[in-house]
């Protein structure tokens, strides 16, 4: 663990990034491919003839995330799960169709406790022998719940060590800062400075015996330097906030710029946030956002409108690549 991630970073940064959505709460198959993002297009079988593994056959899409993150350095090539999705049978199927199951994995990351993030996670251990370690905070095995306008409250969290160590993977706690490789790091503990990103109203974490507000100190955000291009910077709900999180990670790295933000955004329904985070967003000045999962319908096309050519809409089964200059 490391007050400063990247600081050993400048001369492994990495050359190559390859990210593949397995899953995510959206499935569109007639998606034109871009530069940066190859989509997979129509699938070639009829839906009633099995399909081997690694086809292009359809993919499942549900409320989760799981994205295949492969890195390659000038060292060596080093790929991260990010995320196991909403439910026990979306992402090993997906990652079977994908022709990942049984790949090269050197770490399973889980961005926090919540069960879109967390519920594949043992049949996925189960596709890699030996099964990969688990990056976790230890804050995401909390008893935490979702509370509904109505009052029902909704356990919100299934995840235990011991299922972790039952399924034969190494557990290896995160806080703070932590270098995965070099130009790679894990950021925990991400500061909630800005006024417009308060955390997620409805969710709450027992302590003591009793219910308080949830702040997720157990978010987990992957960051990565691309030689040449600046942060790669992947969120699972970005509940402590998609800005507080890419502002973390310039403050912990030596990079300035902002190559790419993926993932969950977390930003049903609350319009003024939607705009203060577009806004932003355009400081920040990405060459790429891609907003997934928990971003919400609403911001996703407010994003798409503010953003325009920086927008990329996340789809289950794409494959997105991000090169340094000159490879
Ligand atoms: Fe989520
Ligand atoms: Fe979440």
């Amino acid at each position: 663990m490391m007050d400063r991630v990247g600081s050993r970073t400048a001369p492994g940064a990495a050359r190559r990034v390859e990210i593949v959505t397995v899953m995510d709460n959206y499935a569109d198959v007639f998606l034109p491919s871009t530069p940066a993002a190859e989509r997979r297009g129509p699938p070639a079988l009829a839906p009633d003839r099995p399909a081997p593994d690694g086809d292009p056959s359809p993919l499942l899409a549900e409320h989760g995330l799981s994205l295949w993150v492969s890195i390659t350095s000038d060292e060596a090539t080093r790929s991260f799960l990010f995320d196991t999705g909403m439910t026990e049978v979306g992402v090993p199927y997906n990652l079977r169709r994908l022709g990942l199951a049984g790949r090269q994995l050197d770490g399973l990351i889980l961005s926090h406790g919540h069960p879109d993030h967390t519920a594949a996670l043992v049949p996925t251990l189960r596709l890699f022998d030996p099964p990969p370690p688990v990056y976790v905070h230890p804050k995401a095995f909390a008893e935490r719940y979702l509370v509904r306008p109505d009052g029902q409250k909704l356990l919100s969290n299934t995840l235990s060590p011991d299922t972790i160590r039952s399924a034969g993977a190494e557990l290896i706690p995160v806080q703070g800062g932590f270098d995965l490789a070099p130009g790679v790091a894990l950021i925990g503990d991400i500061p909630m400075k800005n006024e417009f990103e308060r955390g997620f109203p409805a969710a709450f974490v027992m302590q003591d015996g009793e219910l308080a507000p949830d702040l997720f100190p157990d978010e987990l955000a992957l960051v990565i330097q691309l030689a040449g291009r600046g942060l790669i910077v992947i969120t699972g709900c970005a509940h402590r906030g998609v800005i507080n999180t890419v502002r973390h990670a310039r403050e912990l790295t030596p990079e300035e710029r902002v190559h790419v933000v993926m993932g969950g955004f977390h930003l049903g329904g609350a319009t003024e946030k939607i705009q203060q985070t577009a806004e932003e967003l355009r400081r920040l000045d990405p060459t790429h956002v891609i907003p997934g999962h928990c971003t919400g319908w609403e911001a996703t096309v407010h994003l798409s409108q503010a953003l325009g050519r920086a927008f990329i809409l996340s789809a289950v089964g794409t494959r997105f690549v991000f090169d340094a200059p000159g490879s």
